[in-house]
């Protein structure tokens, strides 16, 4: 995964937990690369799944809720530092329809090695989106934080639930966007 990814999810615990209980986590976490993240780096996910546990482990927030809260973070970075993505999209449903064959597409151009999901999508009506996300990581729950976030971000309000099958049926889960 991108260091960008490692950057933010530190950059959230240290405004969470302050800087020391990171570095006590960090320190108490299994990671080959030492806990040192450069943006531009490259990192194996399992260090992201690995750091995400410590600090579940030490706020007593379950694994899944922190994903959805970093998930959430993340499209405020997202959101700041790529604003041409968001520029031209009317609403969160033209947003998260251009993920998969536009957004991620540029993200990969400029990330070459990006690891990125596969979404199929499904407009039930003019209210209500169906994403099946497909992954290899188990970042289902990041992935439901980033969609909350995003409809959020174009000031709507909506119902956005994760059916996460991945426990059952392997690496996918379906995410349903219902807007009010
Ligand atoms: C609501 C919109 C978006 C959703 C739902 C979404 C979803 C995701 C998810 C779930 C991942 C984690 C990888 C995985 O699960 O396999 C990911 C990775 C990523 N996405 Fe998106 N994304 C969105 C918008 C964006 C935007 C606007 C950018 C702009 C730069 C972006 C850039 C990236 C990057 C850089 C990664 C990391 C790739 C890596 O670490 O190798 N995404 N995205």
């Amino acid at each position: 995964m991108k260091g960008i990814v490692f950057v933010e999810l530190l950059g959230m615990a240290e405004d969470m937990l302050g800087e020391t209980v990171v570095d006590q986590v960090i320190e108490g976490c299994d990671l080959p690369s030492g806990g040192a993240y450069t943006a531009v780096g490259d990192y194996p996910c399992a260090e992201l799944l690995e750091l995400v546990r410590g600090f579940s482990e030490h706020t007593s927030v379950p694994e899944p809720e922190l994903q959805r809260l970093f998930g959430r973070w993340m499209m405020d970075s997202f959101s700041r530092n790529y604003p041409r993505f968001f520029a031209q999209r009317t609403g969160s449903f033209d947003m998260l329809q251009a993920i998969e064959d536009e957004i991620h597409v540029e993200v990969r151009k400029i990330y070459p090695n990006a690891e990125l999901p596969r979404f199929d999508l499904n407009l039930v009506d003019a209210k209500t989106l169906e994403m099946t996300y497909h992954s290899t990581r188990p970042l289902a729950h990041f992935c439901h934080g980033l969609v909350e976030a995003c409809v959020e971000r174009f000031g709507e309000t909506a119902n956005v639930s994760l059916d996460d099958k991945s426990q059952t049926t392997g690496g996918h889960a379906v995410i349903v966007v219902a807007r009010h």
